[in-house]
C-alpha cells in the first residue's frame, strides 16, 4: 500500500476510537512524519466539555512523544457527507512544528488537500 492510502486508512480506522459520547461526532487523525513514520489520534471528551481534546493534537502529541518533530501531512477523517477542517487551536499547534504542513481532509464525499499556510495566514511565532 502506498504511503497516503496508508495514512488515510489509519486515520479512518482510528477514528472508531472517538470517545465522544457528549457530541457523538468521532474524529480521526493520522500524522506522518519526514521519515514515514505514522502517527494516530482521536477525539477525547470529557464531561467538563472544555477539557476534550482534538485528533489532530493527541496524533502530533504521540509522534512527538515518540520522538518525531519533523512532519509533512496530516490527514483528518470523519465518517461523514460533509468536509471538516480543523479548528484554530488544532491549526495553531500543527503550524508549531511545520507551518507548511499538507492537511488532508476526507469525508464520504472525498477528499481535499490544503497547505496549513492558506489555513492559518500569518500565524503567531516566537
Ligand atoms: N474535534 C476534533 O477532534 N478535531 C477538530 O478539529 C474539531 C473538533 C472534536 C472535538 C469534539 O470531541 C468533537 O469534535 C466536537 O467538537
Amino acid at each position: 500500500m502506498d504511503k497516503s492510502k496508508e495514512l488515510a486508512k489509519a486515520a479512518e480506522k482510528v477514528a472508531l476510537n472517538a470517545y465522544s459520547p457528549f457530541s457523538g461526532f468521532k474524529v480521526g487523525a493520522a500524522i506522518i512524519t519526514e521519515s514515514g513514520e505514522i502517527f494516530t489520534g482521536c477525539n477525547v471528551e470529557n464531561s467538563s466539555y472544555g477539557l476534550t481534546v482534538c485528533a489532530e493534537r493527541i496524533a502530533l502529541f504521540n509522534a512527538v512523544t515518540a520522538g518525531h518533530k519533523k512532519f509533512s501531512e496530516i490527514v483528518i477523517y470523519t465518517n461523514t457527507d460533509k468536509a471538516f477542517y480543523p479548528c484554530g487551536a488544532c491549526r495553531q499547534v500543527l503550524a508549531e512544528f511545520n507551518p507548511e504542513l499538507e492537511v488532508t481532509i476526507i469525508c464520504n464525499n472525498g477528499k481535499e488537500t490544503i497547505n496549513l499556510q492558506e489555513l492559518l495566514p500569518k500565524q503567531f511565532r516566537l
